[in-house]
């Protein structure tokens, strides 16, 4: 059993402490924003908060996750009004979107401790997310829109 915290809801779970928090976050809870892309900590799909950090929830068990505060992509703002949600949809940087959500999470934990970060700032932390469909740009140009609260 875990007794998980996430979005601010307190949930109680039947899985070994070993479990993947990813797991329980997509198929316990069915909160699918959240993807899995290489179950690796290589991909950065399946990123979510843990006490504000940007963590990978395909390589965090339950056990390191209990008594913490997780936040996902469905709990970053209650009406998808997040600086960067919006920028996001200005600069309308998804393609296939399959690495959005892990996208926004890393950058949210990056202006939540730097809000005005510096273009190597913004590359160094969002280096660990993969885009197949190559979106960097526009995810760099949106990262730097809502940093500028436009
Ligand atoms: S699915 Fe977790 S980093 Fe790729
Ligand atoms: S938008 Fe397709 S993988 Fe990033």
């Amino acid at each position: 059993m875990a007794t998980l915290t996430i979005n601010g809801t307190s949930h109680t779970v039947d899985v070994a402490p070993d479990t993947p928090l990813l797991w329980v976050i997509r198929e316990h809870l069915q909160l699918t924003g959240t993807k899995f892309g290489c179950g690796q900590a290589l991909c950065g799909a399946c990123t979510v908060h843990l006490d504000g950090n940007a963590i990978r929830s395909c390589q965090t068990p339950v056990s390191q996750a209990t008594g913490k505060r997780i936040t996902t992509i469905e709990g970053l703002s209650p009406e998808g009004k997040h600086p960067l949600q919006v920028a996001w949809i200005a600069e309308q940087v998804p393609q296939c979107g399959y690495c959005q959500s892990g996208q926004i999470m890393q950058a949210a934990a990056l202006l939540a401790k730097t809000p005005h970060p510096t273009d190597e700032q913004i590359v160094q932390a969002m280096q660990g997310n993969i885009c197949r469909c190559a979106t960097y740009l526009r995810i760099k140009r949106a990262i730097k829109r809502a940093a500028q609260g436009v």
